[in-house]
Formats: structure tokens, C-alpha cells, sequence
């Protein structure tokens, strides 16, 4: 069973969550250390506001994370909210703790009353498709075409 928590309830994870996006994106961390890397996940872990980043587990082990952030980009601040920082460990996918994470990311996003949230990505277009987000836009975004997608959270 896959269960999401905030970060801020687990502040220990920051540190696998720091392997983690090493291993996952080198180029983005090249040069910065576990401890600095850790050090953002700290930032992020609370329990209102923005940003606040949740944590999924399956069966009491860590499984993913995503996080509520000012900007789905920081680039294109008219995308806010934003989701992002989105992982679930190789072994674990394809088995929906992603969808999981996201519905419970938009759902803290309906809960702190913001209109609508936003998400930019090079890789989940199916997952947010089959969740009804919407696409808005396509970015260019360094070296990346990022397709910008929209959740309204309110009629
Ligand atoms: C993107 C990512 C978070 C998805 O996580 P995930 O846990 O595999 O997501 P889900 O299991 O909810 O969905 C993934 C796929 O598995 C399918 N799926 C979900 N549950 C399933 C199940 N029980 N059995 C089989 N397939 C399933 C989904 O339909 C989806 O299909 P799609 O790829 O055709 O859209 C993960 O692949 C990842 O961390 N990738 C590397 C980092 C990354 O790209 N982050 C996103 C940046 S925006």
C-alpha cells in the first residue's frame, strides 16, 4: 500500500532523497555535496506554505517524492504554483506511486486555496494525461523541450 507523508514528518529521508537526485540528475548537482544537496530538502520540508515537499512509502520503506513549489519553472513565474522534483526510485515505477504523489501534491494545492497548479515535464505527460491535467504550453528550457501542463482547482 503506498502512503504519502510531508517531508517535514520525515526529515531523515533528505538524505536518500539526496542520493537519489544525485544518481538521478549528475549534471544538475555536479559539484555539490550530499550534505548541501540534503540541505534543500530541509528547505523544503514543511508543513505550510510553499514549498512543501511530501514523501511516499511502501510498505514503511521510502518509494518517491514531489514537491509544491512558488514556480513550475523558475523561469516562467506566470506557471504558479508548481509541481516538481518528482522521483520514484527504478525498481518502484509502473506501479502508480508517481500518480500517487501527484494527486496528493494537487490536493495540498486545492487545500491551500490556490486556483490552479502547474507542472512542466520532459517525462510525465502520460501520467498527467491520463490524471486530466491539461496542456498549456511547450517550453524551451536549456537544451530541453518541456511541455507545460495545468490543473484548475476550482470551477
Ligand atoms: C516519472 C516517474 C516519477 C513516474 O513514477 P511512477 O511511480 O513510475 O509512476 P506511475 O507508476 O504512477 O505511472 C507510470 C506508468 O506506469 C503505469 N502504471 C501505474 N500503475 C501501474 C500498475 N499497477 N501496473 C502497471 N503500470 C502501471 C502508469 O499508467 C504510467 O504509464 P505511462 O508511462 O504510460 O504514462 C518516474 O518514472 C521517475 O522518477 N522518473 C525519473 C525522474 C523523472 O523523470 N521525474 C519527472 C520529472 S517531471
Amino acid at each position: 500500500m503506498i502512503s504519502i507523508a510531508l517531508l517535514a514528518d520525515h526529515p531523515t529521508a533528505a538524505s536518500t532523497l539526496a542520493q537519489w537526485f544525485r544518481a538521478q540528475w549528475p549534471d544538475y548537482y555536479a559539484g555539490r555535496t550530499l550534505a548541501e544537496i540534503a540541505g534543500d530538502f530541509h528547505a523544503e520540508a514543511r508543513r505550510g506554505g510553499l514549498p512543501v515537499r511530501l514523501v511516499a512509502f511502501v510498505a514503511g520503506a521510502l518509494a518517491g517524492t514531489i514537491v509544491l513549489r512558488e514556480q513550475a519553472l523558475t523561469a516562467f513565474p506566470a506557471f504558479s504554483p508548481g509541481l516538481g522534483g518528482l522521483f520514484v526510485p527504478e525498481p518502484l515505477r509502473r506501479r502508480g506511486i508517481g500518480t500517487a504523489l501527484i494527486r496528493a501534491a494537487t490536493s495540498l494545492a486545492r487545500d491551500q486555496g490556490h486556483a490552479a497548479v502547474y507542472t512542466a515535464t520532459a517525462t510525465a505527460r502520460g501520467l498527467l494525461e491520463q490524471q486530466s491535467w491539461e496542456l498549456v504550453q511547450t517550453v524551451q528550457h536549456g537544451d530541453e523541450r518541456l511541455a507545460i501542463f495545468r490543473r484548475m482547482l476550482k470551477s
